[in-house]
């Protein structure tokens, strides 16, 4: 059997949130019932934040309530703080995610907090979550470049992931938030991280703003990694970070993956149909850029059969 990678599909988040048209709860929750429907094995439905800093996630409770009847997806939610965690908590969201950015002026940015403020308050919400047998993960975001500052410190980042797991964090996702990283420095980073923590507690996010998306996931690939964030259609970027564009495509994503012989468990033209539906709620999805050669293909498959 082929060994699987994990795709989250994070468009109903980051995909969504710096949208100039706000989408409705029932149009957000179309999309997330499309990326189920293609079998897309973890979502990151929205964010429990204030609804006048991030006014697009307004409205995640009620989506994820909508939800619940559906077992055999891993559902999560960002949270910027506790007020976050305990609203994800008292509603049984199975997993919950902390930022905290490797560089100062960008957790002031996000979050109005600086770095230190932010891990005392991350350790705070994992000391709670222990307590309750919540789960919940920390991104640790522009670990290799910040907007504001420039560069990013691999040995901040390793202190990040070894203070946040230490703290009881589930898993540590590794965000390039303006997807500015390089092939080599995401081999490196991940290379150093996977020795360190163990490539099971790790995922990559990655931006597609200068075309690396793919060529950073195929990276991560040879350091271990076996989980990534995409977003359907290529949606996304960070209202808090200039010049964040979308995150790699999921429809190319699962094409790097399943040519290089893992399995993902999603369905091809089930999930051209969500990124489709992405295009036209958002009217902004440029689509993955295989989008057209993967249509095509499927189409010509539907003529052999039929
Ligand atoms: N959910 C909903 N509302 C929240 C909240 C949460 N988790 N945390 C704070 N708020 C509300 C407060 O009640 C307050 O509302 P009011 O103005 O009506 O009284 C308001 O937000 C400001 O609260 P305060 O504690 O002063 O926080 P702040 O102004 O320092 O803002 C954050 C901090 C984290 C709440 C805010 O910056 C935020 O939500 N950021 C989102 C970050 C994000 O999603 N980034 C993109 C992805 S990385
Ligand atoms: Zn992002």
């Amino acid at each position: 059997m082929a060994e699987s990678i994990i795709i989250n599909d994070v468009g109903p988040r980051d995909g969504l949130q710096n949208q100039k048209k706000h989408l409705s709860v029932d149009e957000r929750l179309t999309l997330i019932n499309a990326l189920v429907e293609a079998g897309v094995p973890a979502i990151e439905i929205g964010a429990f934040v204030s609804p006048k800093a991030v006014p697009a996630m307004a409205g995640t409770d009620d989506i994820f309530k909508q939800l619940t009847h559906i077992s055999d997806v891993a559902f999560s939610a960002l949270i910027p703080n506790k007020r976050g965690f305990t609203t994800g908590q008292d509603l049984q969201v199975p997993l919950m995610s902390l930022v905290v950015a490797a560089s100062k002026t960008m957790n002031e940015k996000n979050i109005r907090m600086s770095t230190d403020d932010a891990m005392v308050m991350c350790k705070d919400v994992l000391s709670l979550a222990k307590e309750s047998k919540s789960k919940v993960q920390a991104y640790v975001a522009t670990a290799w470049e910040c907007p504001f500052e420039g560069d990013a410190s691999p040995d901040e980042v390793m202190r990040l992931c070894d203070e946040l797991l230490t703290a009881g964090a589930s898993h540590i996702v590794i965000a390039d938030t303006i997807g500015a990283a390089a092939p080599d420095a995401v081999f490196t980073l991940m290379t150093r991280l996977s020795d360190a923590f163990g490539a099971q507690h790790l995922s990559c996010h990655f931006h597609d703003t200068r075309a690396m998306g793919v060529a950073n996931v195929y990276a991560a690939i040879q350091a271990g990694i076996r989980q990534f964030d995409a977003s359907i259609g290529g949606l996304g970027g960070c209202p808090f970070a200039p010049g964040a564009t979308g995150n790699v495509a999921t429809e190319d994503v699962v094409l790097l993956v399943e040519q290089m012989g893992y399995s993902t468990g999603i369905n091809m033209p089930a999930l051209l149909a969500a990124s489709d539906l992405a295009t036209e709620l958002t009217g902004t999805a440029r689509g993955g850029h295989a989008k057209a050669w993967l249509k095509q293909q499927h189409a010509s498959n539907e003529c052999d059969r039929g």
